[in-house]
């Protein structure tokens, strides 16, 4: 396959209910995360979902965490990615703040994604309560994923971003994602839980589980695209780096600043020359 031909899995339209209907099939659902317009071009022809995560205050806006991310940056990245993807189905964050506080806030704002940016749906991080919230936005035609296991979000009260290892924890996470699931989420993210418990709650789930840090158990994958591209030296231990971008930008920035000091670029083949006047 060329790099340029559409992957055979994304050559239709991807929808919330074709999504939702690979539960438990044996191909694997393809999903990352994309901000912008040329990248979400380029993830549209290999990917099932573009994810507007609200990882973009980190990685493209040099936020320490995602807390300071804003509706307004959802939806200028929401946008930009809706406009490149022809195919995949584009689910955008609620950032923090913005659906917590109550299941009408969650409407007003969800409802300014979905029709600001044309994305197909929401996703949002579990916290107690959320099944209310979720149901209200299910039963006013958003759909909605969840987000369970280590939840950016809840950095300050977490103390950072850790996995979740321990057993005992098991039943909460397992929990989290049933209150999901019984709300009308049509799919849910697991990060950073460790493998025998997401085994046990994949038994448990009939929506589609997409994995980060979450195992092969789950009915999908999901990464940061600039994590698995190699943009970064420290990444999380669930990273694979699929390429170098770090080094690959690094090496045409420093040819670029050379040729320029060098006064070797612009040469000829990149200047405009005037156009001799027309002789009537
Ligand atoms: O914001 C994000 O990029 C995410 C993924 C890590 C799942 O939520």
């Amino acid at each position: 396959m060329s790099t340029n031909s559409p992957n055979t899995f994304a050559e239709s339209v991807m929808t919330v209910p074709k999504f939702r209907d690979r539960t438990g099939t044996s191909t694997p659902l393809v999903c990352l995360t994309a901000y912008t317009t040329p990248m979400a071009k380029i993830l549209d022809r290999h990917c099932d979902l573009l994810l507007v995560g609200d990882s973009v205050g980190t990685v493209l806006h040099g936020l320490p965490n995602t807390l300071g991310v804003t509706l307004e940056h959802m939806i200028l990245h929401g946008q930009a990615v809706v406009r490149g993807a022809r195919n995949a189905l584009v689910i955008v964050d609620m950032p923090y703040g913005s659906y917590e506080e109550s299941p009408q806030m969650a409407f007003r704002n969800a409802g300014r994604l979905v029709k600001e940016t044309g994305c197909a749906g929401i996703k949002l991080e579990w916290h107690e309560g959320i099944e209310e919230t979720v149901s209200y936005l299910v039963d006013r035609g958003i759909p909605v994923m969840g987000h369970v296991g280590l939840l950016p979000q809840s950095f300050n009260s977490t103390g950072g971003y850790k996995a979740i290892r321990d057993a005992n924890f098991a039943q909460t996470i397992i929990d989290s994602a049933l209150s999901f699931q019984r709300a009308g989420a049509f799919s849910i993210v697991i990060e950073g839980v460790a493998e025998t418990i997401v085994k046990d709650l994949v038994k448990q789930i009939s929506i589609p589980t997409i994995g980060i840090g979450a195992s092969a158990h789950c009915d999908g994958q999901i990464l940061v695209t600039e994590d698995m591209l190699g943009l970064f030296p420290n990444v999380a231990k669930f990273v694979k780096k699929f390429s170098d971008m770090e080094n690959f930008v690094d090496n045409a920035v420093q040819k670029y600043a050379a040729e320029v000091r060098e006064k070797k670029f612009p040469s000829t083949e990149h200047i405009y020359t005037t156009k001799a006047k027309e002789i009537k």
